[in-house]
């Protein structure tokens, strides 16, 4: 499948990018790191601030203000950054850039619970909006700190006025919240202090090129939409695999686990981008709209159905490429005897006229046999079999949205096998971004902060869209709380998870399209 050329040269010119033509981002930025040294800014937000500017997408003046450490200096704080871009990011590591980069770097200590520290850093963003000349400076407050700490930050902004002084947006970081009602007091907290169009609450899955091409894909083309519903799909599988364990993040894991990680955002998110409908505008409050209906219209499990429906599972020790892996309780900071799922595969209905009665399963976990997300729509079989089948039925026509490790889309088709006979032949249609562009993807996390900083609220969730995906999990969370010790460890690692998985699609006559060979 090819593109045209126009369309290609347009969609890789970097001025569909371009910064300038917005006037949040022609204006100074002070951009503030709640967490500003903890896992999450050294994996992901100091890189992803690193690569805009060495992409010449950060062009405006800009400070980032590191904090939530009680001691540390400006110094040791552009070490500290300059460190995680080295070690995370050798493509485009330039030490010229780099140190240029620094330089716009500060560190204010700060207990994220001292009222009075939040003073301090008041004045340091008036002070550096002063040396930018500017009254009132555009500031995004970026929470990378751990989840528990955001009810004080929020609280701590707002006594401070801090929203209200500078020309503010914040930035919260998933799970929000813990459940449905924990998310609804942190939605009302931060509510009080900031409008909701000030708010961004960021799932990076929605920056994803390809997560993002799953509307185009449908609204953007005529000869799919009709198809779209429930007289002619038969299922959806969403998988979201992971071949890595959790590394370093035992403490955070054991708190939330495979259904808090994944499962309540990234897979509520892509569930949504499927079986939405059109919206009125490509605007956010009409996307988000429809977003939250699908949450509003999923079959609401009772502690029973979601038992039936839902599968969970937790590593044992194992091989992945043929290396040796230990065990969920074995990783730094879990406990013996952990009951938290690191997989889960569940069975989903959305009970409106377009889907009832269209079962969606999904499945995701850490230590998989490979790092593979996929949305994989089965269309119904031919209404006859016409030809001559040898083996099984004619294969149903499938399109396969890979998110990872390829960025493609695939529509698979039967034709007909050379030769005399009347046999069926499987073939893919696919659309390989790497193939077609010859540019680098916008990584998920740039997208997004460009985003926050254009002011555009499209690609990050609503409160009510929060809460309506929390209110769907939950029995599902209930389900994991009663799980007894020993039913864990149920997989070994490098497998695709308890053979449970398997039969939650076999009792309906139907297998997961990948699966082992
Ligand atoms: C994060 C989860 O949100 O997504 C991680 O906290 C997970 O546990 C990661 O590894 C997966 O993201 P991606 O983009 O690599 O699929």
């Amino acid at each position: 499948m090819k593109l045209n050329k126009e369309v290609k040269g347009k969609i890789v010119n970097k001025d569909e990018f371009d910064l300038k033509s917005d006037n949040f981002i022609r204006q100074p930025l002070i951009f503030v790191i709640f967490g500003g040294s903890g896992d999450l800014a050294k994996r992901k937000l100091l890189l992803a601030l690193y690569r805009l500017y060495y992409n010449d997408r950060l062009d405006c003046k800009f400070e980032i203000i590191g904090t939530g450490s009680p001691f540390m200096t400006s110094k040791d704080y552009q070490s500290l950054v300059l460190k995680a871009i080295k070690e995370f990011d050798t493509d485009i590591y330039n030490e010229n850039t780099v140190k240029k980069f620094i330089n716009n770097f500060e560190h204010v200590n700060l207990s994220f619970e001292n009222s009075d520290d939040y003073k301090n850093l008041k004045n340091k963003i008036s002070e550096i909006a002063n040396n930018m000349k500017v009254k009132k400076p555009n500031v995004i407050y970026y929470l990378a700190s751990p989840p528990q700490f955001s009810e004080e930050i929020i609280d701590n902004l707002g006594s401070n006025d801090m929203q209200k002084v500078f020309n503010s947006r914040i930035v919260m970081e998933k799970p929000f919240g813990y459940d449905l009602d924990s998310a609804k007091k942190l939605n009302d907290k931060v509510q009080k202090v900031f409008n909701e169009n000030q708010i961004y609450r960021i799932d990076h899955y929605l920056g994803k090129e390809t997560v993002q091409n799953i509307l185009f894909f449908r609204f953007g083309n005529s000869i799919f939409e009709p198809l779209w519903n429930r007289s002619h799909i038969d299922h959806i599988q969403i998988t979201v695999a992971e071949s890595i364990g959790i590394g370093t993040r035992g403490s955070f894991y054991e708190k939330n686990g495979v259904i808090r990680d994944i499962l309540q955002n990234h897979i509520m998110q892509l569930i949504a981008l499927v079986t939405m409908e059109p919206p009125v505008t490509f605007t956010p409050t009409e996307i988000r709209d429809e977003k939250v209906k699908v949450f509003k219209s999923f079959e609401q499990m009772d502690s029973d159905t979601a038992k039936d429906n839902t599968v969970l599972g937790q590593y044992d020790k194992g091989s992945i490429n043929n290396k040796s892996v230990k065990s969920y309780r074995k990783e730094n900071s879990v406990a013996d005897d952990s009951t938290i799922p690191t997989f889960m595969a569940g069975k989903f209905q959305i009970n409106n006229w377009r889907w009832s009665g269209v079962p969606i399963y999904v499945r995701t976990g850490k230590r998989l046999p490979k790092k593979l997300t996929e949305i994989y729509i089965q269309f119904k079989q031919p209404p006859l079999k016409l030809f001559e089948n040898k083996c099984s039925d004619i294969k149903a026509n499938g399109l396969i949205f890979s998110l990872q490790p390829e960025e493609k889309t695939s529509l698979n088709l039967n034709m007909k096998l050379p030769g005399t006979g009347n046999i069926p032949y499987s073939v893919d249609m696919t659309f390989n971004y790497n193939e077609e562009f010859d540019t680098d993807m916008l990584p998920a996390y740039e997208r997004l902060l460009i985003d926050c900083m254009k002011g555009d609220l499209t690609l990050f969730a609503r409160r009510d869209g929060i809460e309506a995906m929390w209110k769907n999990v939950e029995p599902i969370l209930k389900v994991a709380e009663n799980s007894s010790k020993d039913k864990f460890p149920n997989y070994e690692a490098g497998t695709w998870g308890p053979s449970e998985s398997d039969k939650l699609l076999k009792t309906d006559g139907r297998s997961w399209r990948i699966k082992d060979e």
